[in-house]
């Protein structure tokens, strides 16, 4: 009872960022059951295979931290950083602030983003990763927004696919607020 008490405040079903109303797209136990099972399939999937787990940040460090969470004791981590959107829109440039590890040779290579939009950043990275020649590479996205990829791309993992409205929130931001709240908002229609 107490959980549940805390849980609606910390889940509110609106919020607002810089004047900017969202409502809850989905909940925070919606979340965490549909990471489970992703990392449930993603076990399975590389069962006997030494795993390196490549979060993309920043949105996607808590999918990521979530995930490895139900992964096996030996999976790697590591990170990259790269940034393509200003404001609530895809600039179509994507900085490479921190660069893919140089340790991937050989390796089975998941690549965790947080969202796939346009597919312009995962095709960056991907381009980063396979420079390297590792065993294997496959995608998990926590979200996928199909009405706005520009091109095809492979995604092995997908939590949810969502129309092609803004979202924030479990890791996602608008200009730096909402990454800390455990549930996704949509923007409200203007
Ligand atoms: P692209 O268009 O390259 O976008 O596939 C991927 C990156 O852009 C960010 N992104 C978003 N961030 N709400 C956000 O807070 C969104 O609706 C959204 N769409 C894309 C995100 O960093 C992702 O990695
Ligand atoms: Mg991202």
């Amino acid at each position: 009872m107490y959980q549940r008490a805390t849980m609606s405040h910390i889940q509110p079903f609106e919020i607002d960022l810089y004047g900017r109303s969202f409502g809850v797209l989905i909940a925070a136990d919606q979340i965490q059951e549909r990471v489970a099972d992703l990392a449930s399939q993603i076990r399975s999937d590389y069962a006997g295979r030494q795993l390196v787990v490549l979060c993309v940040l920043n949105g996607a460090f808590r999918f990521a931290a979530d995930l490895c969470s139900h992964l096996n004791d030996s999976t790697e981590v590591v990170f990259t950083k790269v940034h393509s959107y200003e404001g609530m829109l895809s600039s179509g440039l994507v900085q490479e602030q921190l660069p893919v590890s140089s340790q991937l040779a050989g390796k089975h290579v998941l690549i965790v983003e947080d969202i796939v939009d346009t597919g312009t950043t995962l095709k960056f990275v991907m381009e980063r990763v396979y420079q390297q020649a590792p065993a294997s590479v496959r995608v998990a996205t926590l979200l996928f927004k199909p009405d706005a990829l520009l091109k095809p791309l492979q995604l092995d993992y997908v939590g949810f696919e969502i129309p092609n409205r803004f979202v924030v929130g479990y890791g996602l931001d608008y200009d730096g607020q909402g990454r800390c709240l455990n549930a996704l908002y949509v923007l409200k229609e203007e």
